[in-house]
């Protein structure tokens, strides 16, 4: 009985390789090879039809046997299958140290950032910002630096090469105030941070790129007393209400009087140390009132509006609040130092 004899061979092989079923993938393709709608036995129940009449109890009786067999085994076999992989998880060491995840932070000069924006905000200054890579005419020539003015020379401006010297990568953020005067009718109140490049030799103290935040207001009647006393405001605001500062005459081509800021050294409370040169007094900034050429430029009536401008470098105030000693830490990138903030 050829068909008896092929039940029996089925049965065996298919109880050999249950027993080799190791994971989930192994049982899945027992089931497809022997017990699916086109697996070898329901193959064997389709040549039932061809079998003698007188045969069909007997072998239809050991197919049903085959079949109630194998998937009772295969059953049981899933079970052993689920429960080796829970026998897997007690192997593992709950010991073992876990991975630690590092909490990212904001960077010290974006936190500085964001407080001098949070401060000029809060007393109605906009916010606005430039190109890096600035022309002539915005970075020098409408801010009425002279021709041969030092500033212009390659020692302290990087230039883009291949253009003839038209085109640099700012020197300072005050080309945004000449974009803004450019494209908004007085009165403006607005703070321009940004990054700023100069070609200085790389020390503790200066470094060929850093980050200062410009200040403009113009309007009618704006006047010295007001540049005083919103720097002043801001000053306490960002050290704190006891903070000293001072106004130093200084000069620069786009304002007239110009100042420089000082405030108080932090480390040695005006006594004088390394960090303030032993004079008692940081250096934080320039300023001073929009000079009439600068609004000549950009076609306002310097008869009908006057204003006032600063520049802040963000670097400076950052090293200052935190005492920090030396200015090339914030481009390291250093987790040791950034971790501290
Ligand atoms: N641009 C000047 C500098 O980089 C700072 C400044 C800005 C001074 C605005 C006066 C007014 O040194």
């Amino acid at each position: 009985m050829e068909m008896l004899e092929e039940i029996l061979k089925l049965r065996e092989e298919a109880t050999a390789s249950l027993n080799l079923l190791k994971t989930q993938e192994d049982a899945e393709n027992f089931r497809l090879q022997y017990l699916s709608r086109k697996g070898s036995v329901a193959q064997l129940f389709e040549r039932l039809k061809e079998v003698p009449k007188e045969e069909k109890p007997a072998i239809g009786k050991s197919l049903n046997e085959l079949r109630n067999f194998l998937e009772a085994e295969f059953e049981s076999a899933g079970q052993r299958i689920a429960a080796a992989k829970t026998a897997d998880i007690g192997k593992i060491d709950l010991s073992i140290p876990g991975r630690k995840r590092y909490i990212g932070r904001k960077h010290p000069l974006t936190q500085t950032a964001e407080e001098i924006k949070r401060i000029f905000t809060g007393i109605g200054f906009g916010i606005a910002d430039g190109p890096e890579i600035e022309d002539d005419y915005h970075n020098f020539e409408a801010l009425n630096f002279p021709p041969d003015h030092p500033a212009r020379d390659m020692q302290d401006t990087f230039f883009v090469k291949s253009d003839g010297g038209k085109y640099m990568l700012r020197t300072h953020t005050s080309g945004v105030q000449i974009r803004v005067m450019e494209n908004n009718k007085p009165p403006v109140r607005v703070i321009m941070p940004g990054r700023v490049y100069r070609n200085e030799a790389i020390s503790a103290r200066s470094y060929c790129l850093f980050h200062q935040v410009e200040g403009l207001y113009v309007d009618k009647n704006v006047s010295l007393a007001e540049l005083k006393g919103t720097i002043s405001y801001f000053v306490k605001e960002f050290f704190n209400a006891n903070a000293k500062l001072r106004f130093r005459p200084s000069f620069f081509p786009f304002t007239e009087p110009s100042a420089e800021v000082d405030v108080n050294c932090f480390l040695c409370a005006g006594k004088g140390c390394r960090i303030c040169k032993y004079s008692g007094w940081l250096e934080i900034m320039g300023c001073g009132m929009v000079d009439p050429n600068v609004f000549k430029q950009v076609k306002y009536d310097e008869n009908e509006v006057s204003g006032f401008a600063f520049g802040m470098g963000i670097d400076r105030l950052a090293i200052l609040r935190y005492g920090i000693d030396d200015i090339r830490l914030f481009f390291e990138n250093d987790l040791r130092f950034l971790n501290q903030f």
